[in-house]
């Protein structure tokens, strides 16, 4: 009896699932003919499926507007976009279209929320959050839209240091902050504490002595982001308590205080088996933040999400071609596909981020052990194991098969473009730096030019798509 991949898939996980079906033999993704896109456009290629932002971000509103319903929470809730995760235009605006607020990381991106507001796609009123470090330009950025009216941009400070830059560079204007925890990190992490934000233990002495004092700070939020993930594990709980906790304490001596951001984290769909529940974790969120205000006699915050992977990461896959075949010895068979996976999920390399990866057809081939290489000359241009599998299997065929095998790895639409350079943008929107050649002339003294001079908003903004 023939053994074929689609059996495989079919014995092992629920299958057809959300946005993967297969139609005449050929996967779908969200209804969409991967079949149609490969014979128009031809391999390789990345695609965004603008609609699934939508659900994601209406699902995780109406999670928690329920939440807080069916709990009586007395806070609201507001949904934020990570704008560091995809700053494409088509994708920011989608995400407005479905009345998000924004955070931000850094200087550029204050530029792109002017464009926004210029193209009448945003108004004054939405959030903005502010977090990142503040250099001066960021800072002088951000007080150019309070001056504008954007009257509930907060800049969440990062460290104490910043609240001096910040009061120096505002001179007497009035400001919104909040502060961000550091958290401890996960045992197996190579530091113990974050670099990003401030020590919770020094949080309430920064407020009393150099927030408290000042009558143009109103610190309105506390915000902590652990970075692993929102996860029902002891772990993110003990972070998360430690954070509900200092907020009432915060909440005590601080009156503007009225905040609580639990920065982003919400994971995605990164294999066919992934189980998340989603209102689960959010049910709990908001009972723990409840019962604890309560049992400290401390009016409920309102809540604040920072959600950039959950928003995006499930709308984007990227199509390949496999253009030969290695059998390398008796056990390893590869898969050469028509790009470099190093620049195209370049995480899959660096942090070992696994996605979910299907082929396209030969659904009914028979399957074995594969791994996939790019074809770039690094030996770390590969990818050979799936999250809780060691193994990748994909259909056989004969080399000599007329139609090639094609490969998608799916939920790829978070930090992968940016991570690897997309066109010359960059992660976080931090510019590249200028670039300075040394030489030394026919006499053999040095000499040095500017090469290139720092990149600029408007390079930056044209390859997003916010140009005119
Ligand atoms: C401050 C802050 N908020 C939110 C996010 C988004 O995280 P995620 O994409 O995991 O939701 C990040 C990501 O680095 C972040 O640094």
């Amino acid at each position: 009896m023939k053994n074929t991949y689609f059996d495989l898939v079919e014995q092992s996980f629920y299958f057809p699932q959300e946005g993967f079906d297969l139609k005449d033999g050929y996967l779908t993704f969200h209804g969409v003919s991967l079949k149609y896109l490969i014979e128009k456009y031809g391999t390789p290629f990345k695609l965004v499926y603008l609609p699934r932002i939508g659900e994601q971000i209406k699902r995780a509103k109406n999670l928690f507007n329920r939440a807080i319903k069916s709990s009586q929470y007395k806070g609201k809730y507001h949904f934020c976009y990570c704008t560091k995760c995809n700053h494409f235009h088509h994708v920011v605006s989608t995400a407005l279209k479905n009345d998000v607020n924004l955070e931000t990381s850094s200087s550029f991106d204050i530029d792109l929320i002017e464009k926004l507001f210029i193209d009448k796609e945003l108004n004054k009123s939405i959030f903005i959050i502010h977090n990142g470090y503040k250099t001066d330009e960021y800072i002088q950025k951000i007080l150019r839209l309070h001056s504008q009216g954007f009257k509930n941009s907060v800049i969440v400070l990062d460290s104490q240091d910043e609240l001096d830059r910040l009061i120096r560079i505002a001179n007497g204007k009035k400001i919104k902050i909040g502060i961000r925890m550091a958290i401890n990190e996960e045992p197996q992490s190579s530091y113990y504490t974050s670099r990003l934000g401030v020590p919770p233990d020094k949080i309430l002495d920064f407020y009393e002595n150099k927030i408290k004092p000042n009558a143009n700070l109103e610190l309105k939020m506390l915000h902590f982001f652990v970075d692993s993930g929102i996860k029902d594990s002891l772990y993110y709980w003990g972070e998360f308590q430690k954070g509900v906790k200092l907020y009432n304490k915060l909440k005590k001596v601080c009156d503007t205080l009225d905040s609580l951001n639990l920065g982003g984290g919400f994971p995605i769909r990164n294999h066919l088996g992934f189980e998340y529940d989603y209102e689960y974790m959010i049910k709990e969120i908001i009972n723990n933040i409840k019962e604890s205000s309560v049992a400290a006699g401390v009016h409920e915050p309102n809540i604040f999400t920072e959600f950039g992977k959950y928003t995006v990461g499930e709308s984007g896959a990227t199509i390949f071609q496999v253009l030969e075949q290695k059998q390398q010895n008796d056990s390893e068979l590869w898969y050469m596909v028509d790009n470099s996976l190093m620049n195209t999920i370049p995480d899959a390399w660096s942090i070992h981020e696994k996605f979910i990866l299907l082929p396209i057809n030969k659904w009914d081939h028979e399957y074995d052990r594969v791994s996939i290489g790019g074809i770039s000359c690094d030996h770390s241009d590969y990818y050979n194991s799936e999250d809780l599998n060691q193994q990748i299997v994909l259909p056989t065929f004969p080399k000599e098969e007329k139609e090639p095998l094609y490969l998608g790895f799916f939920h790829t639409g978070a930090y992968q473009d940016s991570i690897s350079g997309y066109g010359g943008i960059k992660h976080c929107l931090i510019p590249s730096p200028k670039q300075v050649i040394i030489d030394r002339d026919e006499k053999g003294n040095f000499i040095d030019f500017v090469y290139r001079n720092e990149q600029t908003v408007e390079d930056m903004l044209n390859i997003l798509g916010y140009s005119d």
